[in-house]
Parts: C-alpha cells; structure tokens; sequence
C-alpha cells in the first residue's frame, strides 16, 4: 500500500500577528513547514498534498522550485471551514487505496518515528490516532474512550461536557487512515458543532459507529505535537529544540559550556574534544573538526573549521574553509571565499573577503584584506588595507611568499607584490613590487631643528 500525506497549512495564523505566514516562520533556522514535509518524505510518500489558503502565493514562492516541488500537490482551501473541511479539498487527488496521513504545517518537530508507526497502526484497522496525555489539556480535543479503553469519539473542548474536559488523553491533531474509508467518512461531516465547522476529529465516531475498531499510538514527547499559534509557543519550542540539540551534542561527546546557551538553526558535525563556549551560533551546514575550541559569542555560518583551530571570542565567519592549525579573532570577521591555509592567524579586528591565506601567514590586527591571495609565511601589518573597489569594479590583490607589509599599508588593486619583498610602514602600493624589493610609498620625513611650538595667545 502507498502512502499519500496531507499537511494542513491554511489557517491564518492571527495570534502570529504577522504579515507571513504563520507556517513560514522559522524554527531553528528553517520554516516550520520545512520541518514538517521533511518528516512527511521519510514516510516515502507517493504525494504531499499541501492545503494552503491564507496567503497561498508567499508559500507557493517559498517551496516551488524547490527541494519538495516534485512530491507536492498544491491544493487550495478558499474559506477555512475546519480541518475535516481542509482534508475534503485534498480528497479527490488521493488514491482509494493509499494510506493517508494528516499532518500540521504549524507542528513542525514531529518525529519519523511516530510516523511510521502511526501508519502501521492504520494499516490495520483503517484509522488511527497519535494522542499525549498531558496535564494542559486546554483548548485541545479530547480522547473519549468506553470502558474497554476503546475509542468512541474526539470532542473539541468547545463540544465537551464537564467531565469529558477532565480527560487529560489529547488529540495532537495527528492521524492517518485508509483513503477509501476516510473519502467516504468525510461525505458524512457536518457542521451541527460548537464552531460550525467541517471537523476531521468527528471521523473518528463515524468510524467507531460502523463498527470499527480506532487504533492509537501514544507519545511521550509533548514537543513532537506542540502546535504553534503564538510567537511564544515558537520560542519555548525553539528553546526546548536547542536544548535537546545541544544535550544531543555533549553526549555525543562535544564539551559545551552551558547547553541553556547554545544555538544549532541546521547541521552541525563536530569531531572528537571540541570545546564551545556560550552563546555561540551555528547557521546552516558547519563541519568543524578534532580539538577546536570556540570561544564565546562567535556565530558560524556555513563553514568548515579544519583540526587543531581556535576560534577566539566574539568573531563572524560565513562561508569560509579553516585549515587545520588556524587561530582566529577575538573580534574577526571571515566572510564569504575567505580560505585560511593551515596555522594561519586572524587576529582582532581583521575583515577578510574572497582572501586566501597562505600556510603560516598572520593578518593580526586591524586590517581589511578582500579579493586578495596571499602565499605562505606572509606577515600583513595592522592598519593594512587592500583597496580591492574602484567604485565601479573589482580588483585582486596578489601576496607573494614571506612578504612582509608594514603597517598601515594601502595596497591599491590590482597589485602583486613579489616574493620575500618587503613593504615599508605607511606605503601607498599602487604598483608591482618586484621579488626580494624593499617598497616605500610615502613622504619622506623632514625634520626641523629649533623648531618652536606655538604658545597661547592670552586674552586681555
Ligand atoms: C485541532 C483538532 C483538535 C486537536 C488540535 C491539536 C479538529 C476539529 N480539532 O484543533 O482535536 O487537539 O487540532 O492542535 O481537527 N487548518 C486548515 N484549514 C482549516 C482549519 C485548520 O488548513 O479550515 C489547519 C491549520 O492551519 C492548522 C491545523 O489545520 O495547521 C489545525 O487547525 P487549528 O485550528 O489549529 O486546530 P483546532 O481546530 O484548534
Ligand atoms: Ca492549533
């Protein structure tokens, strides 16, 4: 039997009080809905039926083209009518013999592993139910089952009689059914209901009514069904997200000062004895290496951090190659194309764009080198700017080996400057230094003997 999934994502989001979707959101980096067609491909789903209504469009731009563009069906839900009324607009694209599974855009750390066997369950008797028992049942529709611990019924908690409000078994919206039961289910929905609405929880009596048997799956993880409908549901479940992620990392051996502070939005891989310090933010896919040690407030995006490195407090990289042996920062800022060769050193307040560092060279303080190859053994003094922009276009600096840059240096692109030559303090470089050549660009010192300061002019 194949499986169809059906992700319900046209609620309007109100209580977000935003102009984006409420499903686009992000949580850990991502949108939540990406969360949720990543759970619903590991079922291997034949389609995902997306129902969206509530500003369709900004959805349909976000994921077409996209990764999901060949499994999704776009379907659209004009008037939000209930989710029973959500899951009949996707109905006649469904095969009669799949297995459907409804899932919620807006609950996005749902587990493949609930999943799966939310489906087996239905595979058997044609419907089930993934459920919590919670203390905060509030607002959520109840579990009714009879005496043999059956279940006869879903009640919203605006149907409910007193005593079915003290059930604490909730529905997490979660189910999955035989497509040919669940088509013919939904011609029997009504609106004779609390909030006249279409809902998908009343095919669960229907089915108990015809005789059959309502499976269950149980979950213990209240985060794997936390809807969000606030942006403080979405940072609590942003934070427990983090902390889980990062109590996933120490166990798997990576020494983090303080789980409570540390933040994963995408991939991290670490190698054995990396040591992170608080406050440090990965983005994206970071692969970082054996014994690295990051210090704290450094943000990562997108990088790969070679063994043996350093990262020193407070520094910005995006999209750079470390080798191994690197020392970076406190205060660096690597941007995108920045490759630093093995043991070469960034030091505070270096600004490096498209560089690439050769073996054992050090920019230590102060200094902007951008569209630049610099060889090995290079020392670039602090203050040393290379002036890569016209205004108009682009210019690449070209650094030999063992050069050595005094300080505060204008190297004015493009420019090569040759092996081992040295370039004096002070030095506007406008042309190619050649190898071994000492270069000095600047005014020659004058020196006034006797000369005497101006004294104050008293006033009368
Ligand atoms: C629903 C369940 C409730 C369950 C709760 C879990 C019903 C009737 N009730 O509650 O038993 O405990 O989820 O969170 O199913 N949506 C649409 N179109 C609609 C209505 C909703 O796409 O017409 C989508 C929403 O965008 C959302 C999801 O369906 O992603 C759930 O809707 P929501 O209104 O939050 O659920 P409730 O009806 O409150
Ligand atoms: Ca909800």
């Amino acid at each position: 039997m194949h499986t169809e999934v059906v992700v319900l994502a046209a609620g309007k989001g109100t209580r977000m009080y935003s102009d984006l979707p409420k499903v686009l959101h992000a949580l850990a980096g991502k949108p939540m809905l990406t969360h949720v067609l990543e759970a619903a491909l590991t079922v291997m789903p034949q389609k995902v039926h997306l129902v969206t209504g509530f500003q369709s469009d900004l959805i349909k731009q976000r994921y077409s083209p996209g990764e999901f563009s060949e499994k999704l069906n776009w379907v659209e839900q004009t008037e939000q009518l209930g989710t029973g009324h959500a899951v009949m607009q996707a109905a006649p694209h469904i095969q009669d013999n799949a297995l459907v599974l409804v899932l919620y855009g807006d609950v996005p750390l749902i587990k493949p592993g609930s999943l799966s066997g939310l489906l087996n369950k239905a595979a058997d008797s044609g419907i089930a139910v993934l459920t919590l028992v919670t203390d905060t049942p509030h607002g959520l529709g109840r579990i009714v089952r009879d005496n043999k611990n059956k279940i006869v019924a879903i009640v919203e908690e605006k149907d409910a009689t007193e005593e079915q409000r003290r059930i604490t078994e909730i529905n997490t919206g979660i189910m999955a059914f035989n497509a040919g039961l669940l088509k013919s289910w939904l011609q029997q929905l009504n609106t004779n209901n609390a909030q006249g609405e279409y809902y998908l929880t009343d095919t669960v009596s229907i089915a108990h009514d015809a005789g059959i048997e309502i499976n269950s799956l149980q979950t213990s993880d209240a985060d794997e069904v936390q809807g969000v409908n606030d942006r403080l549901q979405l940072s609590e479940l942003e934070r427990s997200y983090q902390l889980n992620k990062a109590r996933q990392l120490a166990k798997s051996g990576v020494t983090i000062a303080d789980v409570n502070r540390l933040d994963v939005r995408g991939e991290l891989q670490a190698g054995r004895d990396v040591i992170l310090d608080i406050n440090i933010v990965f983005e994206g896919k970071n692969r970082i290496g054996n014994r690295v040690t990051v210090g704290p407030n450094v943000v990562l995006i997108n990088c790969e951090i070679g063994d043996d490195c350093e990262i020193l407090a407070n520094s910005h990289l995006e999209s750079v190659v470390v080798e191994q042996r690197c020392t970076i920062g406190p205060f660096a800022r690597l941007r995108p194309g920045t490759v630093l060769m093995p043991g070469a050193k960034i030091g505070n307040f270096v600004e490096t764009k498209k560089a690439i560092v050769g073996p054992g060279s050090k920019i230590n303080h102060l200094s902007y080198v951008g569209d630049a190859e610099l060889g090995a053994s290079v020392n670039i003094g602090a203050g040393t700017i290379t002036c890569n922009y016209d205004g108009v276009n682009k210019f690449k600096t070209t650094i030999k080996d063992g050069v050595f840059v005094g300080s505060n240096t204008a190297l004015v692109a493009p420019v090569t400057v040759g092996v081992n030559a040295t370039i004096g303090a002070g030095s506007v470089i406008t042309h190619e230094v050649p190898d071994q050549d000492l270069a000095v660009a600047r005014g020659k010192q004058r020196n006034i003997s006797g000369w005497k300061r101006p004294v104050k002019i008293k006033a009368d």
